[in-house]
């Protein structure tokens, strides 16, 4: 027994009792790849860093065997109420734990001070009430500590000591009440930003907090009950931000000397409930430095009285208006506020743009987001020849007056989003120098030549979320630096993206076009292929959600996409893939293909895909992964194939992929028996690969076993010692070996007939418990090179017009049964077997085995189940090596599947009587067919 198997029968042999953690950590398992009740990602052996998600589990602990290489932990959302000290002890190279949305009402003293490394420690939303002195001993590398949103009261004056990096502390949402309570922060050497907002501070004193001069930057007091708010020393001199939101009380404001806050050019007032005078008098404090002031939601009449002391501060750029519910204002209102770069008037009851506007031609930036404005008129933009970026997303625009835009020379970006506009022209002249145009989830319904035409240096255009039908070829000509073009969810069929449409658009890079209604009728080659001239293209996005999907994908499709990366085709509604398809993308990186139903997947089409990375087949139908054995995918490094049918995971597959980081096998119905013993070590002791959740993994077969938990399994009896056994057995083995070869070569027929009998016997014992409780009318056995034929024509006559149940392997085969147990299954609940045979079928193994059991069923219970039918002329010399084949045919009938162009109704009719006849002797009811020429 290795070392590690002995520590995994120790492991099951541990209760799940907290002590459990010590054993785990001190047999140390800590370097495999698989975590229970967490996920890994990084690989242990290239990546520098090793990030675990143990995160909204219900986790009661910290999971004991966390590798030691960790060096970011999430454990937020989940129920842990104590942090012991054991818990971290061997993580030294922890970066970040982030352990937020818990219960934790403890930290044992010391639980962080194996942490030397650690730069994040998030304990937000938690039941803390005491911060004890030895809690954050040795984090001398700490930058960023959140505590907000507990219920903290007190803080040992200690406490926060050791913490000589850091940074950042938010300590908002707590009960600390007074300043003198969190006094020693201020003295951290490092300490930038403090939040302490919602905390019930009812005065902020400099003589509370420090009387030596501090390097704060950010001082957040949001939502405190201050009556006080007193700088009576120069101890804050980079203080830069100011956050005094939301302050209810009647603050007396004591700011002694103006110099004091001289650095603050952020100040945040939003919601400060003083009267007005009271506010005048406290931007008096600030009227040289101030930068950027935000006033939301103080309501519309105080707001704009405010406005016009507000613009006097020469130095202000930014002015926040948000949540004001302001319906206008006047030029006079604003008259001083020439110098603004940037004004913030989103989320108010605006119903047109202000006439203000116009007049500060000044702005660089201008926010008019969620309000209620109708039309843009011609000067409601005029003068603003400096602006950059104009954002009017979800307003309810229709109509954009000629010459709106006509002053917006320097305009970059336009945000005009979620409004109520077709395109009239607007893009036709003006905004050369527009980089990104936004105009999804408008009215769009068609785009026309020359509509974008003055638009030279657009580089992003999103159209998605409209209603487009219709592209007129020529639509998207001049813009050259287009990079990036989203089409997404619009109307689009696959006649309205002709190559034309993309013919001149040398530099596209991405190219969204999933969720329309493109569909083709079959493989076949087109004869323009839309993304022929896109040379560029990385990125194509063909995707559906909800429609029917494309159906199926023209091998010639891609062609052109030459320099082609990453390729999402998920639910598109095809079931199978030309071997060309991928042929013109060499460079694939990313492929999904998720959610189709594909009958089969070959190696043929996975070969041109040399340097692909990310591998996407989850709920895609597939019973093995064997097919990419030889696809020579050796750069593969995440492979997911969850909610598939896989049973096994060869060992051979798994050694093909060298470079494979990430596997995802979640909801599959995988055997839990010796063919999956190497998978089940593999996934246990790689440091390679992390197998997604892979504790969580459940077996499907065998029946007793469906449910339990994949990694439980006992594989050590897999694993016979070979030596021996060799010694005890060779003789025996000899002997019968050379006793079978020869019964064997004279009485070959006689024992695989004797095989299947005892099958059929032991079948017959459990039948006759059923009696007639047939599930199926037929099985159908026949070979995947004839599955098109089966799936195209046999089964919507049968099923569909006919009204028949069939039995098909790929899809009433429980998976993860043997599939010989399945075969006879199969054919001993169904009436009939229809073998559909052609030559394919005849040098298959498994489907002569089928034929086999179908056969001796015949003999079994002298019932004629047996319907042949040929799907291609086979010449009888042809025939002979099948010999059993041949005497079958002698005996029986057969149905010959018409030659092309001839009428199928015949055959279909021949079909139903032969599957109407019961099953009764074949000799008192002999049925027979013109026997067409074999
Ligand atoms: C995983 O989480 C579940 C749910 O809390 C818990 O019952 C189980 O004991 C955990 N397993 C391990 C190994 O931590
Ligand atoms: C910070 O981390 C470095 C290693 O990255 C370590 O050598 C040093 O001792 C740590 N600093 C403190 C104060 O713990
Ligand atoms: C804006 O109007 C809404 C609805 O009338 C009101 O609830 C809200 O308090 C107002 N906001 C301000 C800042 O006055
Ligand atoms: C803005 O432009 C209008 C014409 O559209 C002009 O009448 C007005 O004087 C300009 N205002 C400023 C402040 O430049
Ligand atoms: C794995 O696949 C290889 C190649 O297809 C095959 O030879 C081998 O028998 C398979 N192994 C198992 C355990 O199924
Ligand atoms: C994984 O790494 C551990 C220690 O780093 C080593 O003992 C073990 O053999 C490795 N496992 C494999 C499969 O290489």
């Amino acid at each position: 027994m290795s070392k590690r198997e002995r520590g995994l029968c120790f492991i099951k042999s541990c209760s799940w009792t907290s002590w459990l953690l010590y054993c785990c950590v001190f047999i140390n398992l800590a370097n495999g790849y698989s975590v229970k009740n967490c996920t890994i990602r990084g690989s242990l052996k290239y990546a520098v860093n090793i990030n675990v998600f143990c995160n909204k589990r219900s986790l009661h602990f910290v999971p004991g065997n966390i590798p030691d290489k960790a060096t970011h932990l999430d454990v937020s959302d989940n129920v842990i109420q104590k942090i012991k000290k054991e818990y971290f002890s061997q993580l030294s190279n922890l970066k970040s734990l982030i352990a937020q949305h818990n219960k934790i009402r403890e930290v044992e003293e010391g639980a962080f001070s194996s942490l030397v490394n650690l730069q994040e420690l998030n304990l937000a939303c938690n039941k803390l009430t005491d911060i004890l002195g030895g809690m954050f001993q040795n984090l001398g590398n700490l930058t960023v500590l959140r505590l907000n949103e507990n219920l903290i009261t007190n803080i040992n004056f200690s406490a926060f000591s050791p913490l000589i990096s850091l940074r950042k502390v938010n300590l908002s949402r707590n009960h600390l009440n007074k300043i003198s309570k969190v006094q020693p922060l201020f003295l951290l050497p490092q300490l930038q930003e403090v939040h302490i907002g919602i905390n019930g501070f009812t005065s902020f004193q400099t003589s509370e907090v420090s009387n030596i001069s501090l390097r704060l930057k950010v001082l957040d007091l949001f939502q405190n009950p201050l009556k006080v708010f007193s700088i009576t020393a120069d101890i804050f001199p980079l203080l830069d931000n100011l956050v005094l939101a939301f302050i209810t009380e009647n603050m007396i404001w004591d700011v002694q000397d103006k110099r004091y806050l001289q650095s603050v050019q952020h100040l945040n007032l939003s919601g400060l409930q003083l009267p007005l005078e009271k506010i005048t008098d406290l931007l008096q404090t600030f009227n040289s430095s101030l930068a950027s002031l935000r006033l939301h939601s103080l309501g519309d009449v105080k707001v704009r009285a405010l406005i016009r002391n507000v613009c006097l501060i020469s130095s202000l750029k930014f002015l926040g208006l948000q949540w004001n519910n302001i319906t206008s204002i006047s030029k006079d209102e604003m008259q001083f506020c020439t110098q603004l770069t940037e004004l913030d008037l989103s989320n108010n009851r605006l119903y047109s743009v202000p006439a203000i506007v116009s007049s500060l031609p000044g702005l660089r930036l201008l926010d008019l987001t969620f309000n209620q404005i109708k039309n843009i008129s011609c000067v409601d933009f005029s003068n603003l020849t400096q602006l950059r970026t104009l954002q009017i997303f979800r307003n309810d625009i229709s109509l954009i007056e000629n010459f709106a835009f006509k002053d917006l020379k320097n305009l970059v970006t336009l945000i005009i989003r979620s409004n109520r506009l077709l395109l009239n022209g607007y893009f036709k002249k003006d905004l050369h120098k527009l980089e990104s145009l936004d105009l999804a989830n408008n009215k769009l319904d068609s785009v026309h030549s020359g509509d974008f035409e003055s638009l030279k240096s657009l580089r992003n255009l999103s159209l998605s979320d409209n209603q487009i039908l219709f592209i007129e070829p020529g639509s998207f000509n001049g813009l050259t630096n287009l990079i990036f073009l989203n089409l997404q969810s619009n109307k689009l069929s696959q006649s309205s993206i002709k190559d034309s449409v993309f013919s001149r658009l040398p530099n596209l890079k991405s190219l969204l076009l999933n969720n329309n209604y493109i569909s083709y009728d079959s493989q076949e080659a087109l004869v323009q292929p839309p993304f022929r001239y896109l040379k560029k293209l990385k990125i194509l996005n063909i995707f559906s959600q909800g429609h029917k999907g494309m159906c199926y994908l023209p091998s010639n499709l891609f062609k052109g996409l030459w320099s082609l990366e990453e390729l999402q085709a998920e639910n598109l509604n095809i079931n199978s893939l030309h071997p060309d398809t991928f042929t013109y993308t060499p460079y694939l990186w990313v492929l999904d293909l998720s959610r189709n139903d594909f009958i089969s997947l070959t190696t043929k089409e996975f070969l041109p895909l040399q340097v692909l990375k990310t591998l996407h087949l989850s709920k895609v139908g597939l019973q093995s992964l064997d097919f990419l054995i030889n696809a020579n995918l050796s750069k593969l490094h995440l492979l997911h194939a969850s909610k598939n049918a896989l049973s096994v995971i060869n060992e051979t597959l798994i050694q093909s992929l060298p470079t494979l980081i990430y596997l995802d096998l979640q909801a599959n119905y995988l055997s839990c028996d010796c063919t999956n013993a190497w998978f089940v070590n593999w996934t246990i002791s790689s440091n390679d690969t992390e197998v997604e959740s892979g504790y969580e993994l459940t077996c499907n077969y065998p029946d007793k076993l469906k449910g339990h938990k994949l990694l439980d399994l006992d594989v050590g009896s897999c694993n016979v010692d070979v030596g021996f056994f060799c010694f005890i057995s060779t003789t025996t083995l000899v002997s019968l070996t050379l006793l079978g070869s020869f019964l064997f070569h004279f009485l070959k027929w006689q024992v695989i007939y004797a095989y299947y009998l005892l099958l059929a016997f032991l079948h017959d014992n459990k039948q006759q418990r059923k009696l007639n409780g047939l599930q199926y009318d037929a099985f159908i056995s026949y070979n995947v090179h004839d599955e098109l034929w089966v799936m195209r024509e046999l089964v919507p006559q049968l099923e569909g017009e006919q009204g028949w149940k069939l039995c098909l392997h790929h899809r009433d085969f429980e998976p993860g049964k043997p599939i010989m147990d399945n075969i006879v299954d199969g054919i001993y609940n169904s009436r009939k077997t229809i073998c559909v045979i052609s030559r394919h079928y005849l040098e298959s193994e498994w489907c002569s085995r089928e034929i086999q059991v179908a056969s001796f069923r015949l003999f079994d219970e002298k019932k004629d189940v047996l319907i042949l039918v040929f799907l291609e002329n086979i010449p009888c010399h042809q025939l002979s090596p099948y010999y059993r084949m041949k005497r079958l045919i002698q005996k029986k009938t057969y149905i010959s599947w018409p030659k092309p162009g001839e009428d199928t109704r015949v055959f279909w009719q021949k079909l139903r009587i032969a599957l109407e006849t019961k099953g009764t002797s074949e000799m008192e009811h002999p049925i027979s067919w013109d026997l067409g020429v074999i």
